[in-house]
């Protein structure tokens, strides 16, 4: 049996070009370096620079995944950002990208699924090729979550950056197996029950403001370890593949604990988990994409591998997918 499958062709990154350290940090408020490495791996974080935007970042990202993907915008029919920092409450970050790219065709939307969105805009792309309705598009994960922070609360502001990843997608076909090339599965969760771990206490129909991101740390923490490794499983499971078979982890990069936690409760090689944390922090829906081009990129993600990429973030929203590549 013949089936369509969502091949990677390309895959590029971007990070603002102001660096904020720990030391940096720990100038402007009670912290330290010491606290935030040992309790998050956290070194560094891109803060965007004053009027630069998440379609500035998302822009630049697509560029680079178009590039390494070797076509142009005119192969491409869709646009899917993943994001929960637009630039505005209305349009989509991914029609003011689809403006910028000069794409006069096709269709352009977000996802908001906060750290998630970047499996769940895979998982919505993916969809959209299997059924064939479209048959190539561009999935990006853009964030500027340094303009959520309340630069007074340091169990958060310290934790978050922005950046922006991308990955062009394909049809082609596979055999149906798990030999296939290209996006194996997605396997997407959500529990709305737990809204009040991590949201924003602001938007347009509440305070009419943007508002500031607020976290129960240690609970989400739980959550984390405990839903990512049962997402990582379901999706292993859905192509019959086991986790020791699995090339390469590409985590949501929130924690460095949550992601040795992770590995440690899957039985996981601790080798195989791709670990970007320390030089960006969390870049909610661009950690994922962020990661995977930096592990393509550096040559360790290689044609035929297999690539494990999950997250978890507010809604609670978590996930996981399954490449290969
Ligand atoms: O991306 C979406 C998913 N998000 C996550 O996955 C984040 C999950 N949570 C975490 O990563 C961790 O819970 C944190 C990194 C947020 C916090 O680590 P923790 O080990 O859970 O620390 P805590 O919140 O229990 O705080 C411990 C102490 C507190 O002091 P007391 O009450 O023990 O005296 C805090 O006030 O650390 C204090 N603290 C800080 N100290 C220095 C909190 N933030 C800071 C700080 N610098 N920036």
């Amino acid at each position: 049996m013949t089936v369509i499958r969502s091949h990677v062709i390309g895959c590029g990154a971007f990070l603002p070009n102001t660096i904020v350290t720990n030391a940096d940090l720990a100038a402007r408020m009670e912290t330290s370096d010491e606290w935030i490495r040992t309790r998050t791996g956290i070194r560094q974080r891109h803060v965007a620079a004053p009027g630069e935007k998440t379609s500035d970042l998302a822009l630049a990202a697509a560029h680079a995944a178009l590039a390494n993907a070797n076509c142009t915008v005119q192969d491409i029919d869709m646009i899917v950002v993943a994001t929960t920092t637009p630039d505005q409450t209305f349009p989509s970050v991914a029609t003011m990208v689809q403006a910028r790219l000069g794409m006069t065709r096709g269709f352009a939307f977000d996802v908001q699924a906060v750290c998630s969105g970047f499996i769940y805009a895979l998982s919505v792309a993916d969809n959209f090729i299997k059924t064939g309705q479209i048959r190539s598009a561009l999935v990006i994960g853009a964030e500027t979550m340094s303009r959520l922070m309340d630069w007074n609360d340091r169990s958060t502001c310290v934790l978050f950056g922005d950046g922006a990843g991308a990955v062009v997608l394909n049809a082609g076909e596979g055999a149906g197996t798990a030999a296939d090339r290209g996006v194996l599965n997605t396997r997407l969760f959500s529990d709305g029950r737990l809204h009040d771990l991590l949201y924003v206490d602001g938007g347009p129909s509440t305070t009419g403001t943007t508002g500031h991101l607020r976290m129960q740390g240690k609970e989400v923490f739980k959550h984390a370890v405990t839903n990512i490794t049962a997402a990582i499983e379901a999706s292993a499971a859905a192509s019959g593949v086991a986790i020791a078979d699995i090339d390469w982890f590409v985590p949501h990069q929130a924690n460095q604990r949550i992601l040795d936690g992770t590995a440690k409760k899957l039985g996981a090689d601790p080798a195989k988990i791709i670990s970007t944390v320390a030089l960006h922090g969390n870049t909610s829906a661009a950690s994922v994409p962020l990661a995977l081009a930096t592990a393509v990129a550096d040559g360790r993600i290689k044609p035929g591998q297999l690539v494990l990429l999950e997250a978890l973030g507010g809604g609670m929203t978590w996930g996981a997918g399954l490449i290969r590549w």
